[in-house]
């Protein structure tokens, strides 16, 4: 790339860039806008520090990259259509919002090329976003266990979160977030377990354990320690990249390259974030 209108400094870990030198609370010219992209899809995770954005930037920045993706089972913030809140009260006690391994909403049918995450609220301690590279968990996967997964297709489901008996649907104490658990959570969609990224053509493995509740043609007593194994591999130290927040922060993460989860450690204080989501620019 031609040096790009901004800075870019490599996390020097599996994953993530730090952008500074460009100011999100103005609308970006494009070539900016396509040096970032091709900068998003080498990194697969991009933080922006001290970005004092309003709601209105968050959603102008996120259709820059594509149309907002649907988000299911969890109520907007008052006034906005496409923004969420991750949110946790000082005071709760339920689990921790979105702490296992996923991709966002991999059990939809075109599930979303990408999410923004953009910190208002964030504890002093604890707390960070974790993302694990998936490319590299691929290309430094053992023969033995890549042979069992090639052309696969996994089956993905909401529904041990979002159905009604889920995780987030058997919730008693309070949670902050306006989590809505539906029926529909049941319906299932399978995708390829090794699949291309769309736009750069490299192999990645896709989904985890969670979202994914089975293997096409395969029955449980095969699948499930299949895909415990498979999970213990993509998960592994060496791929991950770990993000400490910010207020003032935005993050953008490529779901069809990493997956990421939320950590804890940060009882008693408030974190909110407000998050979009990144529909999907492929057929
Ligand atoms: C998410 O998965 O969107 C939440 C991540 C986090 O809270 O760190």
């Amino acid at each position: 790339m031609s040096n790009p209108p901004f800075d870019i400094r490599p996390s020097g870990q599996a994953c993530g860039a730090e952008i500074t030198g460009i100011d999100l609370t103005n609308p970006l010219p494009r070539k900016t806008i396509t040096a970032l992209r091709k900068t998003w899809l080498e990194h697969h995770v991009l933080s922006f520090p001290d970005q004092a954005m309003n709601d209105d930037d968050l959603e102008r920045f996120t259709q820059y990259f594509g149309p907002f993706g649907e988000d299911p089972f969890i109520a907007p913030i008052k006034g906005r259509k496409h923004i969420i809140a991750v949110e946790r009260q000082p005071t709760e006690t339920t689990p921790i919002f979105a702490e296992a391994w996923h991709t966002d909403w991999s059990f939809q049918n075109n599930p979303p090329d990408g999410t923004c995450l953009f910190g208002i609220d964030i504890p002093a301690c604890g707390g960070d976003t974790l993302f694990a590279n998936q490319h590299l968990a691929l290309e430094s996967m053992p023969e033995t266990l890549r042979t069992k997964i090639d052309k696969q297709r996994a089956i993905h489901s909401a529904r041990s979160g979002y159905a009604p008996d889920g995780i987030y649907g058997v919730d008693d104490k309070g949670r902050g977030m306006d989590i809505r658990p539906d029926a529909s959570a049941a319906a299932t969609e399978s995708h390829l377990l090794i699949r291309k990224h769309p736009e750069t053509g490299k192999e990645a493995v896709y989904g985890a354990f969670g979202y994914i509740i089975g293997i096409e043609m395969m029955d449980e007593v095969e699948s499930v320690p299949l895909l415990a194994e498979l999970y213990a591999w993509q998960t592994r130290e060496e791929f991950q990249y770990r993000h400490q927040w910010r207020p003032n922060m935005l993050v953008m993460w490529d779901n069809r390259s990493v997956l990421h989860k939320a950590t804890g450690g940060y009882e008693g204080q408030r974190r909110c974030l407000h998050r979009t989501t990144i529909g999907s620019r492929s057929p």
